[in-house]
This record gives structure tokens, C-alpha cells and sequence, in this order.
């Protein structure tokens, strides 16, 4: 049976609470195992796929995670629209903490991960065309499942992907603001472009945790995983409503 939706949880989004008759795999893929369980189940009448990026007991560092696998095992369950969500640090106004986006631009600092399908010796070798790295159908769908259901929501932005899992130094965010990005985040890729290689559509709703390193308003402000945690979970309380619209849509 195919899947509505697939939804990739991120820091402090390790269940979808409203997932019922849920059934559990653990499927293996080409590419070796999931980062824990893949819950597929009903939500809002629709069926949904649910993963925990970084294992639902978060053992997983972002450069750890297997995202190959990840998004295989999504495919091979059956679907075909995934919806990323991760938490971020926020670096230019319009995204202070708790604020939801949908980022439409991205840029990659990350190294050092397998980042593409193309790594074994005899696969086909891809050039997915990588332009609009999200799903501009399913990024629509989200903002105006966002503005029905009265969610707050930043249509657009870019987001750098940085290695982690050590946040970001001042300097790095002041690079990284001067080349356009609106958020950071550690688990943005590979993701996206293995999904665009794998013929998923992908969208990323980002869950912005914190002003990124001297960002924000106040000079010497630490960022706190409990901060991050905390802010996370606000800014979650939208989000089911959110769902269940891009699910009716
Ligand atoms: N930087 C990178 N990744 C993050 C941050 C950050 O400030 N906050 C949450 N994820």
C-alpha cells in the first residue's frame, strides 16, 4: 500500500503522536539500516511513515546518520513524498527561535558524508538536476497547509547545512550570512540531494531551536541543548494541525 507522506523527525521530534494503528519495520536496505524503526500508521486518515533521523533515542551524531538508508527504506515502504523536519539555528531577522520555515535554497558546508548513490563502483552515475533543491509541489502544499491552518510559517529562506556536530563559530554564521543563508542546520544534507536522486519529492520544514552564534540580540548568549529543546517543542505545537491539512490537500 503506498504512503501519503513520510516525515523525518529531527532534534526533539522523535514520535508523531497522533499515529495510530501503527505498524514497525526495520528494513534493511542496499545501503545498510535505518537509523531505527521506520512507523507506518494512520494519521488523519491518511497513511504515514515516520522515522527519527536520529534513532529514537537520539544516539546518532548528524555526520553519523546513514541518510542512504533512511530515505531507501522510506521508498521502499512505498513513498514518494517526504517531509524533512529539522531543527536549526536561525541567522537573519525573520528567523528568531520558534519560528517554522520552509526553506527554498540551501547551501552545502558539510564534508566528509556519502552524499550521493553514485559511490559504488558500477552504479549509474547521476547529475540530478538540483536547482530548486526542494520539491517546489510539496513546498507549496506546506505553506498553504500552514496559512489553513493558521500556523505561522516563513515561506522561503536558505538553509546551510554545516558538519556539526560542535555548533558554528561567530565568524562561520558572519561567513555564512554574507553568502545568503537564513538558517543552519547539521542534517539538511546530504539528505535532500539523495532524495532528488532517489525521485522523491522532499521538503523541509525547519523548526529554528535558537539564534545561531551571534545572531541574535544578546552578545554572549550560550546556546543550551535545553534552550534548543525547549524552543523545539513550542514550536512544534502547530505542527500536527499543519500536518493533518498538507495530508488533506
Ligand atoms: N547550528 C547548527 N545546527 C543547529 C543549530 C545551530 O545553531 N541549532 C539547532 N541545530
Amino acid at each position: 500500500m503506498t504512503i501519503e507522506l513520510a516525515v523525518i523527525g529531527g532534534t526533539g521530534v522523535y514520535a508523531l503522536g497522533e499515529l495510530a494503528d501503527v505498524e514497525t519495520h526495520q528494513p534493511v536496505t542496499p545501503y545498510g539500516a535505518p537509523s531505527g524503526p521506520v512507523r507506518v500508521g494512520t494519521y488523519a486518515g491518511r497513511r504515514v511513515a515516520f522515522l527519527a533521523r536520529h534513532g529514537e533515542g537520539h544516539s546518532l551524531p548528524p555526520h553519523r546518520i546513514n541518510y542512504r538508508a533512511n530515505l531507501a527504506a522510506l521508498k521502499a515502504l512505498g513513498a514518494t513524498r517526504v517531509l524533512a523536519l529539522n531543527t536549526v539555528g536561525g541567522i537573519t531577522e525573520r528567523f528568531g527561535p520558534r519560528v517554522l520555515a520552509c526553506p527554498e535554497q540551501l547551501i552545502d558546508y558539510t564534508w566528509g558524508r556519502i552524499s550521493t548513490l553514485c559511490e559504488e563502483p558500477g552504479s549509474e552515475v547521476l547529475h540530478v538536476d538540483f536547482g530548486d533543491p526542494y520539491t517546489p509541489s510539496l513546498r507549496r502544499q506546506v505553506v498553504a497547509a500552514a496559512a489553513q491552518a493558521s500556523v505561522a510559517l516563513v515561506d522561503g529562506g536558505c538553509y546551510g547545512a554545516t558538519q556539526g556536530p560542535r555548533l558554528e563559530t561567530r565568524a562561520e554564521i558572519a561567513r555564512m550570512r554574507r553568502d545568503g543563508c537564513d538558517l543552519v542546520g547539521m542534517t539538511g544534507m546530504p539528505e535532500a540531494g539523495l532524495a532528488r536522486e532517489l525521485g522523491l519529492d522532499y521538503a523541509c520544514l525547519a523548526i529554528v531551536a535558537n539564534w545561531a552564534a551571534g545572531a541574535g540580540p544578546e552578545v554572549d548568549e550560550v546556546i543550551t541543548l535545553q534552550d534548543v529543546l525547549d524552543n523545539v517543542s513550542a514550536a512544534m505545537a502547530g505542527v500536527p494541525e499543519l500536518l493533518r491539512r498538507v495530508l488533506a490537500g
